[in-house]
């Protein structure tokens, strides 16, 4: 085995993710309007889908940032410097770091945190057979919870947050910037890169969340075949459509599923009714303009200090200086 890759660091051996989903799941069906959080879409199944969705005609963030990171990723570096400690927020399949580490002077370590954890270990294994001098600690956990970092072996320069995808924008603004701040004080006197999906044309963003070949209505869908398989639920999946609209007073695509009669679906012994029209809301995904990120990136301690975009000005990636005192 590679010396310099750690098997898995897990959480709390009490975090259960079928139990906090069951909980979280209950919730969601008792409240009104009925929401549960995007974070149960991505079991294993749910991870194979949204990769599939990151390969669509119609999903312009995945290549359209990779196309920044390929154009920019030197520069980046530049503002990196060198020996950097880099924490993955949600680290997937592991491809936009790969740009990222190739540009960096001799990088010290690379945290990819998810909560898929075998996903992680998996993908992990490949990149730290790429890079062989690299560090790789991958931590399976909630990073939208907080988590402690593994000590590094050797001492970085500096350390730095990686956050690619637009996944900020499944944060409502207020959790956004709490996310934000938190990671300002774990980043003290490094900096964050963030990608940032950025407002545009309504039939851009609607074609995106509503493919053709009906991956993302699948992707939404899932969330149900998981409770079925996991929660003992008996939802009928044709009974719920995917709704996927841009809500442009709050700047974000919604998801929904919604039911399309009445009907009645059991959850262990408890009995949940659906009106036809009645939907759980499943996602928000916001878009930004430049200058709505900035300002809430300086909102939560950050000094956003460059940003590179495509030609379209469909995305953007921004790098926030965290400040040595930033509380
Ligand atoms: C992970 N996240 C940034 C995706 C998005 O665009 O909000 C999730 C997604 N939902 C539907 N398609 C993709």
């Amino acid at each position: 085995m590679n010396p310099r890759l750690s098997l898995i660091a897990r959480p709390a051996p009490e975090e259960n993710p079928t139990s906090e989903f069951a909980t979280a799941f209950q919730l969601a069906l008792t409240s009104e309007p009925r929401r549960i959080s995007p974070k149960f879409f991505y079991d294993a199944a749910g991870c194979e889908l949204f990769d599939q969705i990151c390969a669509l005609p119609e999903y312009y963030p995945t290549r359209t940032e990779l196309g920044i990171l390929q154009r920019h990723a030197h520069e980046m570096a530049a503002r990196i410097g060198p020996g950097a400690d880099v924490i993955e927020f949600g680290a997937g399949v592991m491809t936009k770091i790969r740009l990222l580490l190739h540009a960096l002077a001799e990088p010290v370590r690379y945290v990819p945190v998810d909560i898929a954890a075998e996903h992680l270990q998996a993908q992990a294994n490949l990149l730290a057979a790429d890079f062989p001098g690299l560090e790789v600690q991958p931590l399976a956990a909630d990073f939208t919870q907080g988590f402690a970092l593994p000590e590094a072996t050797m001492k970085p320069r500096a350390r730095i947050g990686f956050f690619p995808g637009s996944s900020i924008g499944n944060f409502a603004p207020d959790d956004a910037r709490r996310f934000l701040r938190a990671a300002a004080r774990t980043l003290r006197g490094g900096g964050m890169l963030i990608g940032v999906d950025l407002v545009k044309e309504p039939a851009v963003l609607h074609a995106a969340y509503n493919d053709r070949q009906g991956v993302t209505a699948a992707f939404n869908k899932n969330l149900l075949v998981r409770a079925n398989r996991e929660l003992a639920a008996d939802f009928d999946l044709e009974g719920f459509d995917h709704y996927a609209f841009y809500n442009p007073v709050a700047s974000r695509i919604e998801m929904h599923l919604v039911s399309n009669r009445p009907q009645q679906v059991t959850i262990e012994t408890e009995i949940f009714e659906f009106a036809p029209g009645q939907t759980l809301h499943t996602e928000n995904s916001y878009k930004y303009s430049l200058s709505g990120f900035e300002k809430l990136a300086r909102q939560a301690g950050f000094e956003p200090k460059q940003v590179w975009c495509d030609e379209q000005e469909w995305f953007s990636v921004h790098w926030l200086a965290a400040p040595k005192d930033a509380d």
